[in-house]
């Protein structure tokens, strides 16, 4: 079975994430995606909340699954016989930090690649960034957010913000 990995931080999943899930999901047997903790960042949801919000947005999805991870990519790719990580890129910026993250991830397990699909152009100007500050404002997220997870994002953000 070809099983393939989207690992991110997901803070929280977007129309864009979604649409990588769906796009992995019809060229790999399986899709794990996975919740990370990124030590750079202070996520606004915690690592269940985020799980909740993508398996409620990926439950359409038959070949796809959802889980979390704290721990480092490579030993829950190599737990899970996983051998590509599929990750989106919205442009230049998004791409060179792929790159780097594809080496460190080879260089730590060799038979890791990484396979980086272009964002649709709807989706070009969505980030969970933006989404965070949407949520702060109660502006609408019906184009930004998969339809499956907005009514929890929204609900958990009510008491954040
Ligand atoms: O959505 P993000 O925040 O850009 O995703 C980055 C993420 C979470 C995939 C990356 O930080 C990660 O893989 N973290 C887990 C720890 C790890 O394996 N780091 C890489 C080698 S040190």
């Amino acid at each position: 079975m070809n099983t393939a990995l989207f690992p991110g931080s997901f803070d929280p999943v977007t129309a864009g994430h979604l649409d990588i899930v769906e796009r992995a999901a019809a060229i790999f047997d399986r899709v794990i995606v996975c919740v990370m903790v990124n030590a750079e960042k202070h996520p606004m949801f915690s690592l269940e909340e985020r799980l909740r919000f993508l398996r409620d947005s990926i439950a359409h999805i038959p070949n796809a699954s959802a889980d979390a991870c704290g721990g480092l990519l490579v030993d829950f790719a190599r737990q899970h016989d996983a051998r590509t990580l599929v990750k989106g890129a919205r442009g230049c910026a998004d791409f060179e930090n792929e790159l780097q993250m594809a080496q460190i991830n080879r260089g730590l397990w060799p038979a890791l690649d990484t396979v980086i699909l272009p964002a649709k152009s709807e989706h070009l100007h969505i980030s969970s960034t933006m989404v965070r500050e949407m949520l702060r404002y109660r502006q609408p997220l019906d184009r930004c957010v998969p339809a499956g997870g907005l009514a929890a994002i929204r609900s958990a953000a009510e008491g954040k913000v």
